[in-house]
């Protein structure tokens, strides 16, 4: 791989240990649930570890693995825990290196965050706290300590065995180890409780019999939280210990155990700074002798150069940014940084975890389909395509017939690409990081390229004046109109509407209808403009926002709730007055609510018009994306990258 002098020292080789790495970055691990539910590696997995070390990535660190059954925590993770699993984690560690990567992988266990549905049913930490929705655990007695101790050792002799350059250990986000290391989670009074010393003990004794386990030479890299129940401080303190005890490396995260103050709750997952812990990192690094890894929103080669040239760091590891582009370091290497489909920090991807589902990518549909879903091929016969709408599906669809050789002209009303969709998904607060994806969609059409028409309202005549072989009709939703009395009324506008900019109710009193995402987003969108709002849900509070991943719901409803929005919930509207609004509730009780303003979100309806009214002008029309049925940016981006493949 040629180096970009841009990049010298992200792209110098580096070693952990005796393992030299290619470069400085590093795949930090995640799960999956790609595994079969014996805790195999699947097809899938090698696939899509093996697309990410052919993209140029240092090292990966494959996904925590339970090292024994008890310590589980998905129901299609990973497993490590037993011989006959040794021959899927070949296939894995091949797929690696036969791109001239490295691999590791993170032995795990769950404790109290291990599922009782798949583990077994039993729980096991430091001390019986429970966390979350889980029943709380038994604390462990010293016979089991010992036995997970060995069951670590005996996994990474396994790793060893199915050809892993190196093992880290998960000591972070609040699994076992650190359950034991953070004060929030052990309440022991043995010698694993009370003291810095003794709580670091389980760590200490894992990273021990692991190297008796693998030899004095194997890497052993050590994944910790720089804060989590404690503060930077113990952190430190925690990382020299682990580095007399014979790690090589630490890679440095955080929280799991306790909110940390790096990162309050209220944070939009979307909003986090970029390489908020190079300064943690910094700390520890200036501590010890061995290199540090740090991970944490590094979106950019740029950022991650900085971070390692200013020696606060000597690897970065990059999570989603691999989920959403692959060939990241490949990218950066070459100079094409701007080429780079950056990760938006969505969260999507976490989504899956808590559905028994593999996990997915809002930007990135080839996630978890490398096996099948390969580059565009030449199409046979190249044919003239017409899309209209430049929201993600029409820039998606176009991208892809455009890079086979079709001939594609791509339609939007809006003035800029990206259509109405994306304009209205990044109005609301924090996300203004969807417009990287417009961007990177609006670079790869002209480097196609994509002849643009923007500004421009197609009709069926529109269609017959440019006569395709290919109509593609990506034209989106509209806003779904409820049938209440007193919907036309002058005090009623859609969130649609009011994203888009159009008739704000700036400093009034506002009731939003609708409790999804579209509704608490808007509602937060008034908040920043004065306004003071409700937002009056039929479901149920549980309900509110479901739609969203955990870590987006939560700091979304948590800001609602600080910045005083009311919630109303299972309620419906029964009419729309020019005073307010007569609520119902389920109890058939019917209440007021004054407010100036009333916002419509609840739901969007196809505008598929355009598809009808070409009818069989056309030999081949498709219609894609929300115009087909209102859904994400996810569904979008699948079907405009599958319809390209096809037409
Ligand atoms: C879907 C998902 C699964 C994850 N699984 C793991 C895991 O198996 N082990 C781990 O230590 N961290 C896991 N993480 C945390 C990431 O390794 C990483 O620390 C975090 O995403 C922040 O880095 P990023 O900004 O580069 O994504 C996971 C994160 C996500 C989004
Ligand atoms: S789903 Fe969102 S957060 Fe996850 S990798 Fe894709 S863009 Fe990033």
């Amino acid at each position: 791989m040629a180096t970009a002098r841009k990049f010298d020292t992200l792209f110098s080789p580096g070693s952990i240990g005796r393992m030299t790495l290619r470069n400085r970055t590093v795949m930090a691990p995640i799960v999956t649930q790609f595994a079969t539910d014996t805790g195999a590696a699947s097809a899938v997995h090698v696939a899509y570890l093996g697309e990410r070390a052919k993209g140029g990535v240092g090292l990966i660190i494959a996904e925590a693995s339970y090292i024994n059954p008890v310590g589980r925590a998905w129901s299609c993770g990973l497993g490590i825990d037993r011989d006959p699993l040794i021959s899927s984690h070949l296939q894995l560690t091949e797929a690696v290196h036969r791109y001239g990567g490295k691999i590791a992988i993170q032995l795990h266990h769950g404790g109290n965050k291990a599922n009782p549905k798949y583990n077994g049913g039993r729980l096991l930490s430091a001390s019986d706290v429970a966390d979350g929705a889980f029943p709380p655990p038994e604390p462990m007695t010293k016979d089991e300590i010992a036995s997970t101790v060995a069951s670590f050792a005996e996994a990474a002799d396994r790793a060893k065995r199915a050809g892993y350059d190196a093992i880290e250990l998960h000591g972070a986000h609040g699994y076992l180890l650190h359950q034991f290391m953070s004060p929030a989670t052990n309440h022991r009074t043995d010698e694993y409780g009370g003291s810095i010393e003794n709580r670091a003990r389980l760590a200490r004794e894992v990273i021990r019999s692991v190297r008796q386990a693998t030899g004095p030479s194997f890497p052993i890299i050590i994944r910790m939280s720089a804060e989590g129940g404690y503060g930077l401080e113990d952190a430190v303190i925690f990382a020299k210990d682990f580095e007399d005890a014979g790690a090589d490396a630490i890679n440095v995260s955080q929280g799991g155990t306790a909110p940390t103050a790096i990162m309050p709750p209220e944070i939009s997952p979307m909003a986090v700074t970029q390489g908020y812990l190079a300064g943690h990192a910094e700390t520890i690094k200036r501590a010890l002798n061995i290199p540090v890894i740090v991970v944490g929103e590094i979106r950019e080669p740029a950022l991650a150069e900085g971070i390692l040239s200013s020696g606060k760091a000597d690897f970065v590891a990059l999570a989603r940014p691999l989920l959403a582009d692959p060939h990241w370091a490949a990218k950066a290497a070459r100079g094409d940084d701007d080429r780079i489909l950056k990760c938006i920090s969505c969260d999507t991807c976490r989504l899956n975890l808590s559905h028994n589902a593999p996990i997915r990518c809002l930007i990135n549909p080839k996630l978890g389909r490398e096996e099948w879903l390969h580059d565009p091929e030449p199409a046979s016969t190249p044919r003239k395509v017409m899309v209209v709408g430049a929201g993600p599906a029409g820039m998606e669809v176009a991208r892809v017939a455009a890079s086979r050789g079709h001939n594609v002209s791509l339609y939007e009303a809006e003035s800029t690409l990206g259509g109405g969709q994306l304009a209205l998904a990044k109005a609301p607060p924090y996300k203004d990081r969807l417009a990287w994806l417009e961007d990177y969609l609006a670079r790869e059409l002209e480097r196609v390229p994509v002849e643009q028409h923007l500004n421009t309202r197609v009709d069926a005549s529109t269609v017959a004046d440019e006569s395709p072989d290919v109509l593609v009709v990506a034209t989106g939703a509209a806003p779904l109109m409820p049938s209440i009395p007193g919907i036309d009324g002058d005090n009623v506008a859609t969130a649609f509407a009011v994203l888009a900019g159009d008739g704000i109710p700036e400093g009034k009193r506002v009731a939003v209808l609708g409790g999804r995402q579209v509704g608490c987003e808007t509602a937060e969108f008034l908040v920043e403009r004065g306004c003071h709002v409700t937002i009056v849900a039929r479901s149920p509070e549980s309900q509110l926002v479901i739609e969203a991943p955990p870590t987006y719901r939560n700091a979304l409803l948590l800001r609602l709730r600080n910045a005083g929005v009311e919630f109303i919930t299972e309620h419906d509207v029964k009419e729309i007055r020019p005073d307010g609004l007569t609520l119902v509730g389920a109890d058939n009780v019917e209440r007021d609510l004054l407010v100036d303003s009333v916002i419509i979100a609840r739901g969007a309806v196809p505008q598929r018009g355009l598809a009808e009214d070409v009818g069989a002008a056309v030999p081949e029309v498709h219609t894609i994306g929300d115009s087909e049925d209102p859904r994400t940016i996810e569904e979008a981006m699948y079907e405009g990258t599958l319809l390209g493949r096809r037409i």
